[in-house]
């Protein structure tokens, strides 16, 4: 970044900004682990799924949580990239100084970067076409699914993870709360559990009788 640019920066600004990236983000991350295990109820039946999507709407939980959710997306996608590296010659600098660097953590703002846009696009089109034929039902969401959207929503789980636990365990160094080593690998663990769980409910979905249940 230029150093007229950071200069220009106010301190106090700039602390308000890393409070509501790390906040956002951790409501993020817990409403994704919350979210994979409510999606993974399909592996029960497509009751169990209906049943829950019936008391998030009736307990109005849908109605507070998705704006919520959509709101926290864009505040934190805001935030975050505002110190993205978006000119090219910022961004010819930052790569060939982590070339040179050399550390994981480097490398592990880039791959926030990248995975948090990707992140931004599918969700966005996930929340569209979910609200697009709400309320919320095994059946048309396993149809969706058999119709195209298993791609889409697989890529958005492994993305969404890994963006997830890279950004838990750079908010834990930052804050310097762990020690970094014995913490990676448990991260690492809960990513793997996690896509699998989600994994296993869009197979389950993708061979869900859509007729057998309209
Ligand atoms: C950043 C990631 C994601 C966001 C922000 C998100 C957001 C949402 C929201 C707001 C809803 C509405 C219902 C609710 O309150 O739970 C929903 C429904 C749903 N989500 Fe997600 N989701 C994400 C990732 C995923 C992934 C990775 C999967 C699949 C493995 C998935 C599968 C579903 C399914 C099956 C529904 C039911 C309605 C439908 O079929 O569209 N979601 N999601």
């Amino acid at each position: 970044m230029y150093l007229q640019e950071t200069l220009a920066k106010s301190p106090r600004w700039e602390a308000w900004m890393e409070l509501i990236e790390l906040f956002t983000g951790l409501f993020l991350l817990v409403f994704l682990q919350f979210h994979m295990l409510a999606v993974a109820t399909i592996i029960l039946g497509p009751a169990a799924f209906n049943r829950d999507a019936l008391m998030l709407d009736e307990y109005y939980l849908s109605y507070i949580g998705i704006p919520l959710v959509i709101l926290a997306i864009i505040v934190h996608g805001l935030v975050a990239l505002r110190k993205a590296p978006w000119r090219y010659k910022e961004m010819a600098i930052f790569i060939q100084h982590s070339r040179r660097l050399a550390h994981l953590d480097t490398w592990a703002w880039f791959v926030q970067i990248i995975t948090g846009m990707a992140v931004l696009i599918l969700a966005a089109i996930h929340i569209w076409n979910t609200l697009s034929t709400w309320p919320i039902e095994a059946a048309k969401s396993a149809f969706r699914i058999q119709s195209g959207s298993f791609s889409n929503l697989f890529l958005l789980l492994l993305i969404a993870e890994i963006h997830a636990m890279v950004g838990l365990y750079r908010i834990l160094v930052k804050w310097s709360w762990i020690h970094r080593q014995k913490f990676t690998k448990w991260l690492v663990y809960a990513t793997i559990g996690f896509v699998a769980l989600g994994f296993i409910a869009l197979v389950v979905f993708y061979f869900l009788d859509v007729k057998g249940l309209t």
